[in-house]
């Protein structure tokens, strides 16, 4: 048996896990940094940064913990090298960077959105998945579309071309009021609202593309729900009208975006007869978008689970499984964080 362990802090998230043979979790820790943020309305980078260094060390140790292992048994150490905040990544691979030359074992540097592709490997009972398959990854900080042939086989085709779906429901429920994070806040708005309330428009719904736009879309609902405060401009200087259902303006948003996001992903499905359609990322927790993507298609579709769609230190290490088996890790020393980091064929290229 290969025991992973992963280590995760792009963002706003503390996290290691110890994961058996690229699919078993032994320990899953993780802690939110969601509280700090929630005061800013957003993901503060610096605190962020040093969050991470008083948290690391002790997720670290109860992840060993919680596995009941020993560090010894430990085969390879995992870390995201990004995309993600640079100070925020830098934490966690030099904290991994320690381990590794203190301990000589393998370090592998994995791509955050490669980790949330292998969160699908995660799921129990574990169920081969059979290539080719389409991922659609959809979180705070990206929206996109891939066919995978094989493991580590990524061809990326389309993604968002302005905000991210998740960045867009955090934009909007926080022009709605709702606290941070949008998504599941505006998921629980939608439960108890009218989705046909609002027209709100549909970018890029019947282009040939696999692009998507959400920024028109947070526009429209800026215009239709908020008036201006009159104190400050910009978002920060709006309110919600009073005369609007918030709960209205929540479902209708997320019916738009969602609709373009099954359309899409069930498209390109078709296109290149993929065997499954694989959800992943922060936004794939949302209940609505899985119905209607298992509603407008007749293949097997598979997501996370829940505590398995946002950031974790499993994931991570599901990946980094594979590339170890393949013979793949990376120089101790040249391994640097990547802020921009795209999933690709090339992406584990140099
Ligand atoms: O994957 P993730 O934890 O972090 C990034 O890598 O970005 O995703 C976080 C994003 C946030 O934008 C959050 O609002 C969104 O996922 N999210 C949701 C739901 N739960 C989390 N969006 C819609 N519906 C949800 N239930
Ligand atoms: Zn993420």
């Amino acid at each position: 048996m290969t025991y992973i362990l992963g280590i995760e802090t792009s963002c706003d998230e503390t996290a290691a896990a110890v994961v058996i043979d690229g699919t078993t979790i032994a320990s899953n820790i993780i802690a939110s940094q969601i509280d700090l943020h929630a005061q800013y309305g957003g993901v503060f980078p610096e605190a962020a940064s040093r969050a991470h260094v008083e948290a690391i060390g002790l997720v670290v140790e109860e992840s060993m913990r919680d596995a009941g292992i020993d560090f010894n048994r430990v085969d390879a150490i995992a870390v995201t090298r990004g995309p993600g905040l640079v100070g925020s990544l830098l934490v966690g691979i030099n904290y991994a960077k320690g381990l590794a030359l203190a301990s000589g074992k393998p370090l592998l540097g994995i791509n955050h959105l490669e980790g949330h592709v292998y969160s699908l490997w995660l799921t129990q009972p574990y169920r081969e998945v059979r290539f080719p398959v389409v991922v659609l990854l959809v979180s705070g900080g990206h929206t996109e579309l891939l066919l995978m042939r094989d493991h580590g086989d990524y061809e990326r085709l389309g993604g968002t071309l302005d905000d991210a779906a998740g960045e867009a429901f955090d934009k909007v429920g926080r022009m709605l009021g709702l606290p941070f994070p949008g998504g599941p806040n505006i998921e629980r708005a939608a439960m108890h609202g009218n989705s046909a309330a609002y027209d709100f428009p549909r970018a890029m719904l019947r282009d040939d593309s696999y692009d998507f736009s959400f920024s028109g879309l947070k526009t429209a609902v800026m215009r239709e729900a908020t008036v201006s405060s009159g104190l400050r401009r910009g978002e920060k200087g709006m309110q919600v009208r009073s005369d609007i259902s918030v709960n209205d303006v929540a479902a209708s948003f997320q019916r738009a975006v969602i609709s373009v996001l099954a359309e899409k992903t069930v498209r390109a499905a078709n296109e290149h007869k993929a065997t499954e359609i694989l959800l992943a990322g922060g936004v794939s927790a949302n209940q609505a978008l899985r119905l209607a993507i298992r509603q407008s298609s007749e293949l097997p579709v598979r997501y996370p689970p829940l505590n398995l769609c946002t950031d974790n230190g499993a994931m991570i290490a599901a990946a980094a499984y594979y590339r170890l088996q393949n013979g793949l890790k990376d120089d101790l020393f040249a391994l640097d964080a990547r802020p921009m980091w795209p999933l690709n064929n090339e992406t584990y290229m140099g």
